[in-house]
């Protein structure tokens, strides 16, 4: 096949502006990345054509006569950004991996995300979005401290820090304020829930699903950093100090009910592909866990959260770079001229609803 692998480049960005954050570009990625994408594509076999998703993309393609894309466009601005190049290449009628335009514009808005959890009663914390500093505090969250604020849109930890765990209302309205000056959109203020941070990641389309191994922050990370959550600072900053567990020292139960509970945010959300559902457990709940985003278009670098899980389970990275495509294949009923990887997973539980695809 001819593949346009598709990426935005930290150093192809907009010029932030000087007052923006220093975690302003942490979404992007950065070349020695691409590289590694692009080798794992060729060693299938196939024509690699990498290029930056951009507003040149159009012109970049036209004459190509590419099969597929490979799509890991975090986009460079607007509310929907992530949904930008699949709304582009709908538009050439370009078939493209991972989740379409619908998906990647709602998962990228956690609360919009959480109406839907909340309608198919699927467990998140009780939040509150809010616009500006003021807004009045809803009944749900008054006086429910700790609160927990965070950009409603945004990854890699990007504005997350202890700052993020406010105690009083003049703490919250300070963040609240701080976060709304800092990266111009609308603020998720949630239920603060203490415990670990799980993460479980999957290739695949229901009920062809390859499950890996769940990873669990280890405790030290914390008490080594001094800082209780997995922001922009341990994600990057100071990315080398990572320490987690994989796979996670948890009971069968617990584990099995993650699994369904990221299968489930995958469907309802109709995400594509691959996923990371992110979770924290309620250390004073008997560790009742909480879904707090998923991860519809997840960081799939050589150390992203996703490919350590891989590894976990004797993957390379380039095996998971290249399921990703075997996946989009499957689904869209192309020929895979490899023997397919994934592997149809046995559950212990039903789904609740049946496959729209
Ligand atoms: N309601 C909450 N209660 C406690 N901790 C939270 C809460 N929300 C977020 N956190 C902390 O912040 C971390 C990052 O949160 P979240 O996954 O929402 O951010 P993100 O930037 O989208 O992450 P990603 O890198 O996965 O894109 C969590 O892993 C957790 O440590
Ligand atoms: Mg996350």
């Amino acid at each position: 096949m001819r593949i346009a692998l598709l990426y935005n480049l930290a150093e192809n960005a907009p010029q932030p502006d000087p007052n923006a954050p220093h975690d302003a570009l942490y979404e992007l990625d950065h070349p020695g990345n691409v590289a590694a994408y692009a080798e794992a594509l060729r060693a299938g076999g196939h024509e690699v054509f990498p290029m930056e998703g951009d507003t040149g993309l159009v012109s970049r393609l036209k004459d190509l006569n590419v099969d597929l894309c490979y799509n890991t466009c975090e986009g460079f601005r607007g509310d929907a950004r992530e949904a930008q190049v699949p709304a582009l290449l709908e538009m050439l009628g370009v078939p493209y991996t991972g989740s379409k335009v619908m998906t990647l514009a709602l998962t990228l808005d956690k609360a919009m995300t959480k109406r839907i959890l909340a309608y198919y009663g699927l467990p998140t914390p009780a939040f509150q979005e809010f616009f500006s500093a003021d807004d009045p505090i809803e009944a749900r969250l008054a006086g429910r401290y700790p609160l927990f604020a965070k950009p409603n849109s945004e990854g890699t930890g990007k504005g997350i820090s202890e700052k993020s765990i406010v105690r009083n209302e003049s703490e919250l309205r300070a963040q609240v304020a701080y976060l709304l000056n800092s990266y111009h959109e609308s603020v998720l203020v949630e239920q603060y829930i203490e415990g670990n941070d799980v993460t479980v990641g999957l290739v695949g389309n229901w009920p062809d699903l390859h499950i890996f191994p769940i990873s669990m922050l280890a405790n030290e990370l914390y008490e080594d950093t001094g800082v209780p959550v997995y922001g922009s600072a341990l994600k990057v900053d100071q990315a080398d100090a990572y320490k987690y567990h994989c796979p996670a020292p948890l009971p069968a139960e617990l584990a099995d009910e993650l699994r369904r509970l990221t299968v489930e945010t995958m469907r309802v959300t109709e995400t594509l592909d691959f996923a990371r559902v992110d979770f924290r457990l309620d250390r004073h709940d008997n560790n009742r866990p909480y879904i707090l985003e998923i991860n519809s278009l997840p960081g799939i670098t050589p150390i992203s959260d996703l490919t350590l899980m891989a590894q976990a389970n004797g993957w390379t990275h380039a095996d998971l770079v290249y399921s990703v495509l075997e996946a989009a294949m499957r689904r869209m009923g192309l020929q895979l001229d490899l023997p397919a990887r994934i592997m149809r997973q046995e559950y212990s539980w039903v789904p609740a609803r049946s496959n729209r695809r």
